[in-house]
């Protein structure tokens, strides 16, 4: 059973997460691709990044797509033909795409004692609720997850995740909470919204620009 998971946040939004159990040979077997992303996949140093990229095309066609389908910008913006938003996240043994007519991003990470000792690089603001006694690299992996997010969301703007992106304290919150996203010299303001969960030792965080 490879799809994990299926989220249906609205009519209109669906999340679908998959778990990687099958060989690399199995996956290619299940997948046709275009011929630009077929050279993109030969490309590929890791046996972990290309099953990552595959079982994104299984995911697609839980949601009704095909790889035909999928396009990028240059800076590696997916695209849906039909003019849905899409956003694309792997990370080990897992895989995940969000789907919707509004703004979404998504992310997923293994949770890693590591983003504790790289926390400086892209906590700001959230430090004031953060507590380094209680659920710490729980939370830290919350905050980058959503930073993630927001980054695929706004356009590959040259964003700094410490300085620009603001998570507001979730810690009151059931696996939710807002965000913003504010750069003077971009001339950028946005308000968000994000979930969260874990599984596995997983985290996995979508985000949903506020209208
Ligand atoms: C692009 C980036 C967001 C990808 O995130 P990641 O955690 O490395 O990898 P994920 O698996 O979650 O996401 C990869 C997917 O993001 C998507 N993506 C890549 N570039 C993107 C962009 N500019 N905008 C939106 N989505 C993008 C792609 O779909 C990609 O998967 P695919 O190419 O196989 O389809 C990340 O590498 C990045 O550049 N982050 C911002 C830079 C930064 O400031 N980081 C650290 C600050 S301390």
């Amino acid at each position: 059973m490879p799809l994990f998971k299926t989220i249906s946040y609205d009519i209109d939004t669906q999340l679908f997460i998959w778990k990687i159990l099958e060989s690399e040979t199995e996956l290619n077997a299940a997948v046709e691709l275009q011929d630009k992303h077929l050279h993109r996949l030969n490309g590929m140093l890791s046996e972990q990044h290309r099953k990552g990229f595959l079982s994104v095309r299984k995911l697609l066609m839980e949601a009704g797509y095909t790889d035909f389908d999928l396009n990028y910008d240059t800076n590696g913006k997916p695209s849906l033909a039909d003019g849905k938003q899409i956003s694309i996240t792997h990370s080990y043994d897992f895989s995940a795409i969000i789907v919707s007519s509004q703004n979404v991003g998504i992310d997923l990470e293994k949770q890693r004692e590591k983003i504790i000792k790289i926390a400086d690089k892209f906590v700001g603001s959230e430090a004031v609720f953060l507590n380094t006694e209680r659920n710490y690299k729980e939370d830290l992996s919350v905050i980058w997850g959503a930073k993630e997010a927001l980054y695929k969301m706004c356009n590959s703007r040259s964003l700094s995740f410490k300085q620009d992106m603001h998570i507001h304290d979730f810690s009151k919150n059931t696996n939710q909470g807002t965000a913003t996203v504010s750069c003077k010299e971009l001339d950028f303001d946005c308000q968000f919204t994000f979930h969260f969960e874990t599984f596995e030792n997983y985290t996995l965080v979508y985000a949903l620009e506020n209208e």
